[in-house]
């Protein structure tokens, strides 16, 4: 079957990470069918995502993990080859005070899925992981056999809880394909600057705050800690680009295609392979936007682990995908998608 009859149906793909993979599978000659309950995006997402295709993409506004809602996309689609599971709540704070919400959302949608796929005969899932699973690990870089720690929070514990469910299922011999990506820290935008990161509410994460900061919607950046073993003592993680992310997603629906066995399950880290730390992001983001940024070091933050960084290896050889843009390219894009959202 040519590519260009195989629909991917994208859960969660007018999400940050979801966007930026629509765009790559198009390119890729791959028919994304999004659907999304823009609980935790916006539908400029969709148009920011046309604008760089030049061409309308097909949406479903739902939850993927109501059943009668998802037969009806599938029976709606034809040549549905696979499906890329993004969607789901991920902010790791919130996910302590309202476990149920996560617990419920984020494993309901992907059993949902899964009998589905059995029903329908489609064979192939790439499972948005996290490198949460690993906690701080006890060597580094890590490996996809470096043992998985008990989760932080329970939003790490929903990943686990669904790495396990997805292997389960494989072993138990059900007709399904699985790839599941250990994402490390995702960072930047598409260069167009048409779609990118949309944290909703005050940015729990590193670089939304940085350009917030720089942009002067934040007052200063508070640095959380720098009494840790690292060259200067602040965090140390493995930010990769969204669109080197994204690209790993097509190299994964690629290598499932040639699967020949009926059942596999696959695990693999996508990062760059190289750490960087806060203050190293922090020097980054001024050299490139020739910027000065406004920050403090404060106390630790509850729960961070000191330092993670992936060994891709496996990833590189299997998967044939290797991160290709640096730190710098992502925090100037970053840069460039922060100011265009100042001007709408
Ligand atoms: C990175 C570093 C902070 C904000 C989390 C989730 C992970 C994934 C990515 C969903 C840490 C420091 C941050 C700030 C700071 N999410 N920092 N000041 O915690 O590595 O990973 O987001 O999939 O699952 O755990 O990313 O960007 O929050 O923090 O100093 O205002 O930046 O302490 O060292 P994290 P992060």
């Amino acid at each position: 079957m040519s590519k260009h009859s195989s629909k991917v149906i994208v859960t969660g793909g007018a999400g940050y990470i979801g966007s930026h993979t629509v765009v790559e599978l198009v390119n890729a000659g791959y028919e994304p069918i999004i659907v999304d309950n823009f609980v935790n995006a916006e539908k400029s997402a969709i148009q920011g995502i046309e604008t760089i295709l030049e061409r309308k993409v097909t949406v479903y506004e739902g939850d993927c993990a109501d059943h009668d809602f998802m037969k009806g996309v599938i029976a709606q689609e034809s040549d549905i080859v696979g499906l890329i599971h993004f969607a789901a709540y991920k902010a790791v704070g919130e996910s302590v005070k309202k476990p149920l919400k996560y617990y419920r959302n984020n494993t309901d949608s992907l059993l949902t899925l899964l009998e589905l796929m059995v029903e329908h005969n489609i064979h192939h899932i790439v499972f948005s992981s996290s490198c949460t699973v690993y906690g701080q690990p006890d060597k580094l870089p890590v490996t996809e056999e470096s043992p998985k720690k008990p989760a932080e929070s329970p939003y790490g514990n929903t990943k686990q809880i669904c790495e396990e469910i997805l292997e389960d299922c494989v072993n138990s011999e059900m007709p399904v394909n699985v790839v599941a990506l250990r994402y490390f820290n995702p960072i930047g935008a598409h260069v167009s600057a048409q779609i990118g990161e949309l944290p909703l509410g005050v940015p729990n994460n590193l670089v939304p705050f940085v350009t917030q900061t720089a942009a002067g919607i934040r007052e200063k950046l508070t640095v959380f800690g720098n009494d840790y073993n690292t060259h200067d003592g602040t965090c140390l993680r493995d930010y990769i680009h969204v669109v080197d992310l994204a690209k790993a997603h097509v190299s994964a629906l690629n290598y499932l295609g040639k699967k020949s066995e009926a059942s596999t399950y696959n695990v693999f880290n996508i990062g760059t392979g190289t750490g960087s730390t806060v203050l190293d992001v922090i020097n980054t983001f001024e050299d490139v936007n020739d910027i000065k940024l406004n920050y403090t070091i404060g106390p630790r933050r509850a729960g961070d682990v000191e330092k993670v960084y992936a060994n891709v290896d496996y990833a590189n050889t299997e998967l044939n995908w290797k991160a290709e843009l640096s730190l710098a390219d992502a925090l100037k894009d970053a840069w460039r998608w922060q100011l265009s959202l100042k001007k709408d």
